[in-house]
């Protein structure tokens, strides 16, 4: 049996923006899933997926979960005529919609395949192979997804749009930021929403235009935020992403209600992260205590909320 393991990640800007060419930048989490290969008699696979899940969620992505890994291993070459794959997903990764879970079970899953049949692969191929099978995921992934689950670290990732190599540098921050992550414990289809963003996009370009060039000054800022360590600035701008998230309709009721909360209880910034409409809400605080406080006031309320220190 082989073993591969394959990051969760939160998006801190540019979730959407990424699809266009826009940067975004991701933050790996230190929890993981788990993907354990054995080769047994027979022919096809068969998959036993143990990982701790939002109640629904393996549900609803049965179908594309199912087709993310025939397409790791079509992408990969393995033959399933003569040998039968027993794959299980675990890990300490909880599967919500927007912490990379898909992402995470792709790039376990290539891992564990690359270690049980000597592929002698690197992050890059690996990598690639993760992004097959997102494709059962998002449609169109801008592969920020795989990319911060392969590589792990905090990623400025840029999708490049005529398919060649995209832009990934990691980014080093002089201080560990504390954040809260908040499940609404709605599970959004990623490519319902990115194919809604598109129509919208394509039915209004002008006002899209006008997002798009604000989102890149605050991107550009957030940066330069990350690397000195400004709490406050990178805050100030996650708010700011925050709204324009809202204009291009991927908050939601519950997100904008985990926002208000997070904000009223002393997060400095705070938004949807990953697909949206429903998934997961970021808050960013100053300190452990304020992290705690904002933590226990979204429990409060009957949602889960996970800690996490990023940078
Ligand atoms: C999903 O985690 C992030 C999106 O930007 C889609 C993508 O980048 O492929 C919504």
């Amino acid at each position: 049996m082989a073993t591969g393991s394959g990051y969760g990640k939160t998006i801190l800007f540019g979730e959407h923006f990424v699809v266009y060419g826009l940067a975004a930048i991701a933050s790996a989490l230190g929890s993981v899933t788990i993907a354990d290969v054995k080769v047994i008699e027979g022919s096809g696979w068969v998959v036993d997926d143990q990982r701790p899940a939002t109640p629904g969620y393996k549900k609803k992505k049965y179908k594309e979960a199912m087709q993310s890994i025939q397409n790791v291993i079509d992408y990969l070459k393995i033959n399933t005529e003569n040998q039968k794959l027993e794959i299980s997903f675990s890990g300490d990764l909880f599967a919500a919609s927007g912490v990379g879970a898909s992402a995470a079970q792709c790039t376990s899953l290539s891992r564990a395949l690359n270690e049980t049949f000597n592929l002698s692969l690197n992050d890059e191929k690996i990598n690639e192979a993760a992004y097959e099978g997102e494709k059962a995921y998002h449609g169109t992934p801008s592969g920020i997804d795989n990319t911060a689950s392969t590589y792990g670290g905090l990623i400025w990732f840029v999708k490049n749009l005529s398919g060649g190599k995209n832009t990934m540098d990691l980014l080093q921050s002089p201080k560990k930021i504390p954040l809260v992550i908040a499940n609404s414990g709605i599970t959004a289809s990623t490519t319902e929403v990115v194919a809604d963003v598109r129509r919208l996009k394509e039915e209004s370009p002008e006002k899209f235009e006008n997002i798009f060039k604000d989102y890149k000054k605050i991107a550009e800022n957030a940066k330069q935020a990350l690397l000195k360590g400004d709490i406050k600035t990178i805050g100030d701008l996650m708010n700011e992403n925050h709204k324009l998230l809202q204009k291009i309709t991927v908050s939601g009721e519950i997100n904008d209600k985990l926002v208000a909360l997070a904000l009223n209880n002393g997060a400095i910034g705070a938004k949807v992260s990953g697909t949206g409409r429903g998934g997961l809400v970021i808050a960013l605080t100053r300190d452990v205590e304020t992290q705690e406080t904002v933590a226990k006031a979204i429990e409060k309320e009957g949602y889960d909320a996970w800690k996490t220190m990023i940078g």
